[in-house]
């Protein structure tokens, strides 16, 4: 088979074209549905040195993979991390990779949205929960919505092709503040997702009395706006709604209430270079081993991932009253 053609295909026939790629656990915020008050984070020889991540998506894109999100933790406090970006960045000239995109939380932005733009990051997205700041900072821990505001504003300026806000929302939390997201979304030409919270890992509060469905966001803002189901597809598991008179998308990511496992066509790689078959299973193989074992041989990597894609399971069942059903954190998988 000629290099770079989708080669990464699972046992029911689902085409795996799109990598999320977690390039740390740590993270200058401690969001209350994310993690614990008090973390420990990984060593730093457990982790994947950015040589290593460079190599392991160049294995992927030759393989058929042509959308790369890079995530974390907060991926923006990784040490040279534009050059990071870069680095993946010109893949789109010698493989199969199309789109580069990131996800963030947005507090270094104002330092870095400019150098992503310059290195090919051609899509952002970027949590806000609350547009109230004391909320803001009782949601995060550590939050300041101000520097958050700031840095998405310097993401508009910097010129990327769309710019997502991803919201969880969580009853008693923020429920209460869907539409005025929305507006927001809207006043600011950003497209906006409303989360439905995942058990990833222990924290705090009781996951199933902030439970907040996707189902009753959407009834919410159709009290305010008139909303038509769009076909509009990211590659990723949103479903899509467009409103009347904005150019702005609105998505729901309903892992819950409505599964989309069949359509499935991610796999994820952790902080320590764990290949994740899907999010809600513990089905991994250990790349991290391979590379350090057999450093600069791409063609027994590319080989373990293909061989990766007999254990790609059929889907996941989240059940939110049983806490936590997966004891890994979303920084660690990178969601
Ligand atoms: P696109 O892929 O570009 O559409 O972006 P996205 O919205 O999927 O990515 P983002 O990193 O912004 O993630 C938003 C939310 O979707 C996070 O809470 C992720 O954990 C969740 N998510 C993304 N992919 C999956 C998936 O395959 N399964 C589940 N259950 N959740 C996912
Ligand atoms: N459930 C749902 N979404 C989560 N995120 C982090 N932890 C969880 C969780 N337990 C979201 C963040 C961010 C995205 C990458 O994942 O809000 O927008
Ligand atoms: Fe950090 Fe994102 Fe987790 Fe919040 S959700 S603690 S910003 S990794």
């Amino acid at each position: 088979m000629s290099e770079n053609q989708a080669q990464l295909i699972d046992r029911f026939g689902r085409k795996v074209t799109y990598v999320r790629m977690s390039i740390t656990d740590r993270c200058d915020f401690r969001c209350v549905y994310c993690m614990d008050e008090e973390m420990t984070f990984l060593p730093r020889e457990q982790v994947l040195t950015l040589e290593e991540v460079i190599f392991l998506m160049r294995a992927f894109c030759e393989l058929g993979v042509e959308k790369v999100r890079i995530t974390g933790g907060e991926p923006l406090v990784r040490r040279n991390v534009d050059w990071l970006m870069a680095e993946i960045g010109k893949l789109k000239h010698t493989t199969a990779l199309k789109e580069l995109t990131l996800t963030t939380n947005g507090s270094q932005l104002r330092k870095y949205a400019t150098h992503l733009v310059e290195a090919g990051v051609d899509r952002i997205n970027i949590s806000l929960d609350s547009l109230k700041k004391d909320r803001f900072k009782a949601l995060t821990r550590t939050g300041d919505l101000d520097t958050v505001l700031d840095g998405i504003d310097a993401a508009k300026q910097a010129g990327f092709k769309r710019i997502k806000l991803n919201a969880v929302i969580m009853k008693g939390r923020n429920e209460d503040e869907v539409i005025d997201l929305a507006l927001f979304a809207i006043k600011n030409n950003l497209d906006i997702s409303y989360i439905e919270e995942m058990p990833l890992g222990h924290v705090t509060h009781q996951r199933e009395e902030s439970f907040c469905s996707s189902d009753e966001v959407l009834e919410t803002l159709q009290t305010a706006f008139q909303l038509h189901q769009s076909t509009s597809k990211t590659g990723g598991p949103s479903r899509y709604y467009q409103l009347a008179d904005s150019e702005s998308k609105i998505g729901f990511i309903s892992p819950h209430s409505h599964n989309f496992c069949e359509s499935c066509n991610r796999v994820r790689v952790t902080t320590e270079g764990r290949l994740l078959l899907c999010l809600g299973q513990e089905d991994s193989v250990d790349l991290r081993g391979i590379i350090r074992r057999y450093p600069g041989d791409i063609e027994r990597l590319k080989q373990a991932i293909i061989d990766s894609m007999d254990i790609k399971p059929e889907g996941h069942d989240f059940n939110i009253s049983e806490q936590p059903i997966i004891f890994r954190h979303m920084s660690v998988t990178g969601g």
